[in-house]
């Protein structure tokens, strides 16, 4: 059997922290050998890893960049909610490593993504489109980044302008909005309907995570396929084989 892969973990105190122990623990072929949280060192802990993975918050970012660029290990990113700056220093890190970048781990978030894809190509400009998603009371950035990864879908598709909620006298809906809403409450894992609202129909795609359990088991596959891939920047299509790369 090949030896497992050897991963930091950043962000270990956390939900998806503690939900990436637990499946790597039923995973043989992966191997949680160090593990930082806040205030704790990247180096060296680094040093006996394959791969880092980040479940940690948006400004970790810096440091875990320094590292694994320094070290030449690859990286999973599955923190959310980078700024510009943040996510520019991702795209520098990938020339020189194998970065994942990936908003959603979960293989039913990824099939709502070419689902998506595929709606908008075949319903056109004739449907108005809205993005709801729903997370626990204790989730930092809004909206989602898999909300953001599904408007940037159908940005590419035409030319919109996200919306964040609605509030007074805003007028009558522009054709190119797109609306974005975020709810917060309890304990929901994450749920996201992107709806296409239509003259005389609706058509609504839904996709509910009811536990981690799925974003975790989808990293650490991130992970075992990204060690040894040539530098670059990865999605987790890339990792699930549904895209083209010359
Ligand atoms: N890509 C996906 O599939 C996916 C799924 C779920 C959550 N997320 C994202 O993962 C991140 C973590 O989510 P969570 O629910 O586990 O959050 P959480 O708040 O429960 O856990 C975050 C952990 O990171 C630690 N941390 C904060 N700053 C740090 C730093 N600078 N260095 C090291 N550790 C630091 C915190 O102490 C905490 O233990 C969020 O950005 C969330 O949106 C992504």
């Amino acid at each position: 059997m090949n030896k497992p892969v050897r991963v930091l973990l950043v962000g270990s105190g956390g939900r998806m922290g503690r939900a990436i122990v637990e499946a790597a623990n039923g995973d043989a072929a992966v191997e949680i050998v160090a593990a930082c949280d806040i205030g704790d060192p990247i180096e060296p802990a680094i040093l006996g890893s394959d791969v880092v993975i980040d479940f940690s918050h948006s400004t970790a970012i810096g440091d875990i960049c320094a590292a694994v660029s320094r070290h030449k290990r690859a990286l999973v990113v599955g923190t959310t909610g980078h700024s510009p700056e943040q996510r520019a220093e991702i795209e520098r890190c990938a020339s020189a490593v194998a970065v994942v970048l990936a908003s959603n781990f979960s293989i039913g978030v990824n099939a709502l993504f070419w689902l998506t894809r595929k709606a908008g190509e075949m319903l056109g400009p004739d449907f108005d489109l809205e993005i709801v998603e729903m997370h626990h009371r204790l989730k930092k950035d809004a909206p989602s980044g898999t909300a953001l990864t599904l408007s940037q879908i159908l940005q590419k598709q035409r030319k919109l302008t996200p919306t964040h909620g609605r509030e007074g006298q805003v007028g009558e809906r522009k054709a190119d909005e797109i609306g974005i809403h975020s709810i917060r409450g309890g304990d929901v894992v994450g749920d996201h309907t992107v709806i296409f609202a239509g003259p005389g129909e609706r058509l609504e795609l839904t996709h509910r995570a009811t536990s981690r359990q799925t974003f975790a088991a989808g990293a650490l596959r991130a992970a075992r396929w990204v060690v040894g891939q040539a530098p670059g920047l990865y999605s987790m299509e890339d990792v699930l084989g549904l895209t083209d790369r010359k």
